[in-house]
């Protein structure tokens, strides 16, 4: 069989975008070729007792979880566990379909591991989602569905988008995503702020029960973060997600002067801001650490500060189906060298005594 560094030398051949498009055609065939898929499944899926926590009135096998952007139409998530996933985010979903911004928008930087990308929400809309998550149920892994808003809504109308959403993945996934720090939607950062918050998480509460959270960006003060998630977490919000994308272009040598960069460049200002929260916050609700992380050692930091659960998007893509399974089986490692019996222990262990 072919190993993920020929594939990779293959692929890096193609645009960017052009090779997420190939590998999505691989990942939704892959689960019909069912030898195939069970061998993966069997290889890469970790399901140790020392990494399975009950989340979100639902079970994950694992930490490590599939970041949004990857999958924004939820074509793929079959073939998660044979990627080793322990759960995975679809989306950003717009209500209405949209095709996002001028190409090129996708750019590999693989000297320094990382990704700019400056897609702007390209993707079919919440209806024909939620039509493929239906034909896709039940699912082998719990699911977060992200959602946006529309590009062409104004300000002032984002609330109804988030309503529609809301309603719509409520009862089609294990929790749901307010994202409003991408930095590819025009003024959509600009939500970031305690009223929208208030707001958006009020309205939410009145609507379902399903849990829902709020990402952020890692372009603020530590500060400022804290404050917007405490009013998150007063307002309802069932956990927060830190981080997206940063707009930082000191972080890299030649970067483009558009959309937000992801991957190793990302990890340290990630994990700082993520630190800051747990400090405030690990105790107080559900913490998801993503931004920058590809190795045990990272995810297990964050874990430390406070992460109940890590995403990884970036380097998924240079690491392949190998890279959940050697994180999982080195952080049990790491876990058992500190004396824990389960990664649920170690959550906000930098903060305790
Ligand atoms: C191509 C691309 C598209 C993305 N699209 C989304 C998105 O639609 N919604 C979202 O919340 N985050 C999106 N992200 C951000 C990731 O979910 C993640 O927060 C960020 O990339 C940092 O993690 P990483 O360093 O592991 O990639 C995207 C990232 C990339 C690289």
């Amino acid at each position: 069989m072919l190993n993920y560094e020929t594939i990779k030398k293959i692929m890096f051949n193609f645009e960017p975008e052009t090779a997420h498009t190939i590998a999505e055609c691989g990942l939704k065939a892959l689960p019909y070729c069912r030898l195939l898929n069970n061998y993966m499944v069997k290889e890469n899926f970790i399901n140790h007792p020392m990494l399975k926590q009950e989340i979100f009135g639902t079970t994950f096998q694992n930490p490590i979880g599939l970041g949004a952007g990857f999958d924004k139409n939820a074509t793929m998530i079959k073939a998660m566990p044979a990627m080793g996933f322990g759960y995975t985010e679809i989306g950003t979903m717009t209500p209405r379909p949209q095709p996002g911004n001028d190409k090129p928008r996708l750019f590999r930087y693989p000297e320094y591991n990382s990704i700019q990308n400056a897609m702007g929400f390209n993707n079919k809309g919440s209806y024909e989602v939620i039509s493929n998550l239906k034909k896709l149920y039940p699912f082998a892994l719990p699911i977060g569905a992200s959602i946006g808003k529309n590009k062409n809504t104004p300000e002032d109308k984002a609330l109804d988008d988030y309503e529609t959403l809301i309603k719509g993945f409520k009862d089609i996934c294990d929790y749901m995503v307010v994202n409003i720090s991408s930095p590819n939607t025009p003024n959509l950062r600009d939500l970031q702020n305690e009223e929208f918050i208030k707001a958006v998480f009020g309205m939410a509460k009145e609507i379902t029960d399903t849990p829902i959270l709020l990402k952020i960006a890692p372009d603020m003060a530590d500060e400022t973060a804290i404050e917007l998630c405490k009013t998150a977490v007063q307002s309802g919000a069932d956990g927060i997600i830190a981080t997206n994308t940063t707009q930082d272009y000191s972080l890299l040598p030649n970067p483009k002067d558009f959309g937000g960069l992801s991957g190793e460049v990302l990890s340290e200002k990630s994990y700082l801001l993520f630190k800051a929260l747990g400090k405030e916050l690990h105790d107080k609700t559900t913490l998801i650490s993503v931004g920058g992380i590809g190795d045990a050692k990272d995810a297990y930091r964050r874990i430390k500060a406070g992460a109940s659960l890590i995403q990884i998007y970036s380097a998924f893509i240079f690491q392949g189906p190998s890279m959940c399974k050697n994180i999982n089986n080195e952080l049990i490692e790491l876990l058992k060298a500190d004396g824990y019996n389960n990664i649920s222990e170690a959550i906000g262990a930098d903060f305790k005594n």
